[in-house]
């Protein structure tokens, strides 16, 4: 379906309403969009972005009600397929068609796709591109969230198209943000699960972006923004190297005793005015435990030790944890075994990118006893005097 956002640029992708998971990883409860814009220049005309493979024909069929009577460029602000899939049938069907891009993604597009270098123009960092009265102007941003990744704008619109970066996975009828809670809702989850990696070069992206005029924010995943500060605050929020006076417990309990310990943890913190969240893991989408982790000043794993290591849902857990890197300064590890283990110094081992002060674990045999609990408010209150320190309670 065809939306236009205002003259000569228009609105060309696919909602994707029942996709359920990303990557083979990333669960999507609000389904997704591959969002592709038409910009219509007097003289040239340039698609931005392509769409999920798959969903070819309906791009097809939205350039084709168009009526364009040429189309010059694609412009590959990123790699992946979930955008830059469709190119090989796009080129095929548009034999006068060049994709746009920078090297790095070239390079990228040409191992992925077999896309033939003649068919590719290079662009640079700040480099534009005149389509006659409109300019594609390029601004390089690698890992937002691979290393080709770029933006684009055009200035005489104000408009930013920034494909992953800053975008939600959210499909929706409504092309503009109209629900504020639900959209930073799914985009501090794609925040979480795809971008908070990369937090640290993120700062300086934003800070470049605050050197142009936007007024419309236009992803290719979810509908569009027209208060860009919304989207833009939020990033600095989530990004920034403050943490809050939280705490996230991703667990997992067989019999109840590590249940018993994070319950009574958890009531230990919010007695002291920590705000808490348990996380059973294998009842929890792993989107929402990343969302969870994005603020928090504390992490602790709770797990019952299983052929010598952690459950092997808490060691998924604490891999995917390490991998987003969330910017948590503490954390622990509470749990119960039966004779003997290697728990701790397993998890411990797999979370190294955290950089984390390790407060003392609470390890039981078995079910929990009243010296046990006794760890558990010696636990809480190392807590409270770590987040006092920081000045965050
Ligand atoms: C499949 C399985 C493997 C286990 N492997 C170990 C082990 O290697 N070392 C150990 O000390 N306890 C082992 N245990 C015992 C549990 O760690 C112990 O029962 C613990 O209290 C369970 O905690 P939970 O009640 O939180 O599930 C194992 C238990 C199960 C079910
Ligand atoms: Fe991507
Ligand atoms: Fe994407």
């Amino acid at each position: 379906m065809i939306q236009k956002i205002m003259d000569e640029i228009y609105s060309v992708g696919i909602l994707d309403w029942d996709r359920r998971l990303f990557d083979e990883l990333i669960p999507l409860p609000d389904g997704t969009s591959y969002n592709a814009y038409i910009i219509k220049g007097k003289e040239k005309i340039a698609l931005i972005d392509t769409v999920e493979p798959k969903f070819f024909e309906g791009l097809l069929k939205n350039l084709q009600q168009l009526n364009l009577a040429h189309l010059d460029y694609v412009v590959i602000n990123h790699a992946e397929g979930d955008h830059a899939g469709s190119l090989p049938q796009l080129l095929e069907n548009y034999p006068e068609l060049k994709a746009v891009t920078n090297q790095k993604c070239k390079e990228i597009i040409m191992a992925l796709m077999h896309i033939p270098e003649e068919r590719i123009r290079v662009i640079e960092d700040g480099d534009t591109l005149d389509l006659g009265g409109l300019t594609l102007q390029f601004l390089m941003t690698p890992w937002v969230h691979w290393p080709e990744t770029m933006l684009t704008y055009i200035p005489e619109k104000k408009i930013l198209f920034p494909c992953d970066f800053l975008g939600s996975h959210l499909a929706t009828s409504e092309l503009y943000v109209t629900d504020n809670a639900r959209f930073l809702t799914a985009a501090k989850r794609f925040y979480a699960e795809i971008m908070m990696p990369f937090r640290k070069l993120i700062q300086n992206h934003l800070k470049k972006l605050e050197d142009y005029e936007i007024e419309i924010i236009a992803p290719s995943h979810g509908p569009l923004q027209s208060n860009p500060s919304l989207i833009l605050d939020a990033y600095k929020d989530w990004t920034s190297d403050e943490v809050k006076n939280e705490v996230a417990i991703p667990y997992i309990s067989m019999y109840g005793s590590t249940e018993k310990l994070v319950l009574a943890l958890v009531d230990a913190l919010m007695e002291r005015g920590i705000t808490v969240k348990p996380y059973r893991i294998t009842r929890t989408d792993i989107g929402e435990l990343a969302m969870g982790l994005v603020d928090v000043a504390t992490i602790v794993i709770g797990s019952p030790t299983v052929l010598v290591g952690p459950h092997p849902v808490v060691a998924y857990a604490a891999i995917l944890a390490n991998a987003i890197r969330p910017k948590a300064k503490f954390a622990s590890i509470v749990g119960s075994y039966g004779w003997k283990g290697k728990m701790v110094e397993q998890i411990a081992s797999m979370i190294g990118n955290l950089k984390v002060e390790v407060l003392p674990p609470v390890v039981i045999k078995g079910k929990p006893t009243e010296a046990d609990y006794k760890e558990i408010e010696r636990l809480a209150e190392d807590i409270y005097n770590k987040h006092k320190e920081l000045g965050i309670l």
